[in-house]
């Protein structure tokens, strides 16, 4: 479980890339958040597409609505959500870092796959996360899921331990503030 960073100037302006708006989750976010969680492509490498209905009984009016949290938007359309939080350190992985550190983790629909969106995002809320936090960033993510290695890879992390976790071999990477 990531668990959210305590950020006092939360929320902050959107940011602005090339293509896409950065900004707080808001609760019109909400129907495509369900079909993201449902999705069993989305959700392959993620433990299997959740029951619709359950996640509609447990999803807050506000998806993700934490500091740290971005909705990614190209013109004027939902194409992902990128995160930043607390992994906790005793979980694998966590005693190859000494002091805290971050983990980024990320969702797409898959019509948004391809086109670079998460890799532009990703760049920019790591120069946020280099300004504002200055901490390491940790990806974890199962070593089967290629798309998620090769923007991992995109956004500079590198590898630093391979572990048996859901079952799954996870590759966890790091990336070093600056
Ligand atoms: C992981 C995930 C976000 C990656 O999405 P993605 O679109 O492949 O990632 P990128 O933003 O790096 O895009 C790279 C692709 O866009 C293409 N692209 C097109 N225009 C581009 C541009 N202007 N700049 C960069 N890449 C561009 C690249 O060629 C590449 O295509 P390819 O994979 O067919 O070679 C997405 O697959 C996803 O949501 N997966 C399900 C959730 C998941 O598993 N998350 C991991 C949890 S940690």
């Amino acid at each position: 479980m990531v668990q959210p960073l305590v950020l006092d100037d939360w929320p902050l302006a959107p940011i602005r890339t090339e293509r896409l708006l950065l900004r707080p989750p808001e609760a019109r976010d909400r129907e495509v958040f369900l079909d993201m969680g449902s999705d069993p492509t989305v959700n392959h490498h993620l433990g299997g597409g959740r029951d619709r209905a359950t996640l509609e009984a447990e999803l807050p009016e506000v998806p993700a609505d934490r500091p740290a949290q971005f909705v990614l938007e190209h013109d004027g359309r939902f194409v992902g959500w990128m995160g930043l939080g607390r992994r906790d350190p005793s979980r694998p992985g966590g005693a190859a870092l000494e002091g805290p550190f971050l983990e980024l983790s990320y969702v797409m629909p898959v019509a948004a796959w391809g086109h670079g969106y998460a890799a532009e995002a990703g760049a920019a809320i790591l120069v946020w996360s280099d300004e504002r936090l200055g901490e390491p960033v940790v990806v974890c993510t199962q070593a089967a899921n290629d798309r998620s290695l090769a923007l991992a890879a995109r956004l500079g992390f590198t590898e630093l331990a391979r572990f048996e976790e859901f079952d799954a071999e996870q590759w966890f990477g790091v990336r070093m503030p600056g």
